[in-house]
């Protein structure tokens, strides 16, 4: 048995999604009159954690381990607390393997208290239920946030691509009510934010659940928050290619506070892939939203995630991938190894890509995105635009902040975390630009 503990940390792993939960977690926290602290010194550790790929789960457990020594070390034995997807899917499993106090699942942790102070009391707290009723509405309100906030508006995923836990872990997919975001939106804006990222696992499938013929989408959703007084920025994430309505792609090109910035996986470039992947869209399919996504806002910044050596997946397959690639020129991208996931069908697929065959794979995809970035970076230099300042930089005086698209830019000089600036763009580097202030839009 162990004290009810005063202080707590959350370690988030994995995707926004999972960053904008361990928010909401410490703020749960903290209105129970729990302090915040570093991870080494706090009476409760909470591990957020993310299951996407074999890697990020392991890692939950080789750092509860070292968690627990370095805690040894110094005569400690703190409380841990396991969250997010790994404990939606291995739930008792985590506390016979690695003796973990609690273990609450992404739909669960507004109950992280009272599964606390059970663990407290020396009984096994361990909630994975994904009830009807939303975690949403049970939570503190927000108080006090950075420039650039996050927003969970949908969760889940319908989808079911072949290879992917997330269906899974997450559960169906659900929106959050209209009036209830646009709630929480003003709450972030009175709580410092000037920029709000709504966030969904398939952000653009949100709905209002109304009948179809008046039913609400993302961009009816955006336009109402663009009316907020203070929001300078709108941005979402992560998009489907199937669920890109016209309305969301004409709300780019007239609605001013959306950014111009698009993050839509499309996973590999081979349609012969894809149909594996069940992911429902061709590559031409995809090469033609991005067209129609263009012709309403030509500077739009794009951005993907790939998956490379699927099961079956031939050179052709992965050349079909390179030549998307250079037909879309990303401004931004993620590219991953695919990693075999127990539970989902392409785990029981055969003809797997060797591991060297995918190391090989991912290095020529990540070249080919790399030299693009920068590529897209160099072409900004001479454009002025606004900037978000979200933190000091590395050097003295000077400060970093955002581009319109996404991009990270330094800037020298006497500005505040929050100021919103326009920036002429001076220089690019491989992963960031440097800019000259103009003028100061908005303190
Ligand atoms: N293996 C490798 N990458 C995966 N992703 C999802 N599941 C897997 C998997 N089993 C990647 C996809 C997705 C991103 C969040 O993670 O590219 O878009
Ligand atoms: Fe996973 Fe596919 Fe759903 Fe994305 S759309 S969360 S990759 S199943």
């Amino acid at each position: 048995m162990k004290p009810a503990p005063k202080t707590f940390h959350v370690k988030s792993f994995g995707c926004q999604m999972n960053v904008y939960d361990g928010e909401r977690m410490a703020e749960l926290m903290a209105a129970q009159g729990m302090i915040a602290t570093a991870a080494g010194e706090a009476d409760l550790v909470v591990l957020n954690t993310c299951h996407i790929r074999e890697r990020a789960t392991e890692k939950v457990y080789s750092d509860i381990g070292r968690l627990r020594k370095d805690a040894r070390k110094v005569g400690r034995d703190p409380m841990i607390a396991v969250a997010g997807c790994v404990a939606q899917a291995e739930g008792a499993e985590i506390v016979a393997r690695a003796k973990v106090d609690v273990v609450v699942g992404p739909q669960a942790y507004h109950n992280l208290p009272g599964l606390v102070a059970q663990a407290a009391a020396g009984q096994a707290a361990l909630d994975t239920d994904m009830p009807l009723a939303s975690k949403f509405g049970r939570l503190p309100a927000r108080r006090r946030v950075g420039p650039s906030a996050f927003l969970t508006v949908q969760e889940g995923c319908d989808k079911f691509c072949t290879y992917c836990v997330v269906p899974y872990t997450r559960g169906a997919e659900i929106s959050r009510p209209f009036a209830a975001i646009v709630d929480e939106a003003r709450a972030l804006v009175d709580a410092g934010a000037r920029e709000i990222t709504l966030l969904g696992q398939n952000v653009n499938a949100w709905t209002d659940g109304a009948e179809e013929h008046n039913r609400r989408g993302l961009h009816d959703l955006i336009r109402d928050l663009d009316r907020i007084p203070g929001l300078s920025r709108i941005r979402y994430t992560t998009s489907h290619p199937n669920d890109m309505t016209q309305g969301l792609i004409d709300a780019h090109g007239d609605v001013e506070s959306l950014m111009p910035f698009l993050h839509l996986p499309v996973q590999s470039g081979s349609t012969r892939i894809l149909k594996a992947m069940n992911r429902s869209h061709g590559r031409d399919d995809y090469l033609r939203l991005l067209d129609r996504v263009r012709a309403v806002r030509p500077d739009i910044a794009l951005s993907g995630d790939f998956i490379v050596g699927f099961p079956r997946e031939t050179s052709d397959d992965f050349a079909d991938t390179l030549s998307l690639v250079d037909a879309v020129g990303y401004a931004q991208a993620f590219s991953f190894k695919y990693s075999p996931r127990p539970g989902t069908p392409a785990a029981d697929m055969d003809d797997e890509v060797p591991e060297a065959v995918m190391d090989e794979r991912l290095q020529a995809l990540q070249a080919a995105l790399g030299r693009d970035q920068q590529a897209f970076n160099r072409a900004s230099v001479g454009r002025t635009c606004t900037v978000l300042i979200e933190r000091p930089g590395k050097l003295p005086g000077q400060m970093l902040g955002k581009s319109p698209w996404l991009q990270s830019v330094h800037v020298m000089g006497d500005h505040t975390i929050g100021d919103l600036v326009e920036v002429e763009l001076t220089a690019a580097g491989p992963v960031s630009l440097s800019g000259r202030v103009r003028r100061l839009l908005a303190a």
